[in-house]
């Protein structure tokens, strides 16, 4: 595991407080963690250079999980037996959050997911929150586009096996497009890894849908995208957040060009928040946020947030606190925490335009 001294340094200075990460920094979902991690370093950066929490300063340390769920246990387990973290901020990838997450719930240490949206996550205890919403309403807020806006009839899914995410989303989907009338015409497979998409894909077009689902992750999202048009398919492709990276484009080319995808957050609104944070981010990184980026923002300001309304900084206490987040006004929209943990926050659906990601619609629950 790789060890990153951010904010301040890895090992505790006295009067300091740490609060550990783990994430994919390295590996095929790689801009996943990057993303997310910057977005949490510019929000500690802010709340350190505001007098920190509890009149303390937070600093940060930050494990690689390089995109293996048995990482993700590992830094865990790392975090809180040796570095003596106080919370943790989870990972982005369901599966690897699956993993991570029953450990914090053992030790009773607070674990907040930025961006798992599998429901299962949260199950792993009162420890486990995540500030994001779940698939079971990001599937259906593209099954609805499918339907009502694309009007799409014939519907083909291709779903990751090996990802937790990618299954749980492909049956929201399937469920919720028949509900509404569609035909699901082939539910095939691949694999986290894979290259050669073409066996699926002349299955698909021998069926000849008018849309394909594909609950994948962005880098053999951006593959099945070029070999799908090479093939000569022209419908639609459909996705959900886990399409959200600049290497989308970089990978899948023209061939990604118009497609959609649900997602947390866009760039275009003009909400003072929303616009003050990507100017914060571009002065600091010099790029435009993605989702997890503000969405690893976010997750930041609420830990912190319910660790200044702590008692004290026990893992019961902020506990406690992180339970009763309510309408917290964060960069990827108001935040209240459910019965479950989860938030409960509109969905958008963007449709891929090169680098840019054209917002089309919002979808409330
Ligand atoms: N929701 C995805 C998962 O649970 C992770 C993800 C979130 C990816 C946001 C990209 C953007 O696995």
């Amino acid at each position: 595991v790789l060890v990153l001294p951010l904010v301040s340094g890895c090992t505790k200075k006295q009067n300091e407080i740490v609060i550990g990460e783990y994430d994919s920094l390295t590996g095929s979902d790689a801009t996943f963690g990057l993303s997310s991690n910057k977005g949490v370093r510019l929000a500690l950066d802010e709340i350190n250079a505001a007098g920190g929490v509890k009149g303390k300063k937070i600093s940060l340390v930050t494990l690689d999980d390089q995109g293996k769920n048995e990482e993700a246990a590992a830094a865990t387990t790392r975090l809180i037996t040796q570095n003596k973290v106080v919370a943790i901020i989870g990972g982005v990838a369901s599966g690897r959050s699956k993993a991570a997450a029953p450990i914090a719930q053992t030790h009773k240490v607070p674990f907040v997911s930025p961006a798992s949206t599998n429901p299962d996550v949260t199950k792993a205890g009162d420890y486990v929150f995540r500030i994001c919403f779940i698939d079971p309403f990001q599937g259906f807020v593209m099954a609805k586009f499918a339907n009502e806006t694309l009007k799409l009839k014939k519907v083909a899914i291709l779903r990751d096996v090996k990802n937790d995410y990618s299954v749980g989303l492909a049956d929201v989907f399937r469920d919720e497009f028949k509900k509404r009338g569609g035909e699901i015409v082939t539910d095939i497979s691949y694999q986290a890894g894979d290259i050669d998409f073409k066996a699926q894909l002349t299955e698909i077009r021998s069926k000849n849908p008018d849309g394909i689902y594909i609950p994948g992750y962005y880098t053999e999202v951006g593959l099945i995208a070029q070999q799908a048009r090479q093939l000569g398919i022209k419908a639609p492709l459909m996705g959900g957040d886990g399409w959200d990276s600049d290497k989308l484009s970089e990978i899948g080319k023209d061939a990604i060009n118009g497609n959609y995808y649900s997602n947390h957050y866009t760039t275009e609104s003009s909400d003072p928040s929303v616009t003050e944070f990507i100017k914060k981010f571009k002065a600091k990184y010099n790029e435009t946020p993605d989702a997890l980026a503000a969405l690893g923002y976010d997750a930041a300001k609420i830990l912190v947030a319910a660790m200044e309304r702590a008692a004290d900084l026990s893992g019961p206490a902020i506990r406690d606190e992180l339970a009763k987040t309510k309408d917290f006004v964060g960069v990827t929209g108001k935040v209240s925490l459910n019965e479950n943990r989860d938030a409960v926050k509109s969905a958008v659906v963007i449709q891929v335009e090169g680098k840019n990601r054209k917002y089309v619609s919002t979808v409330t629950p």
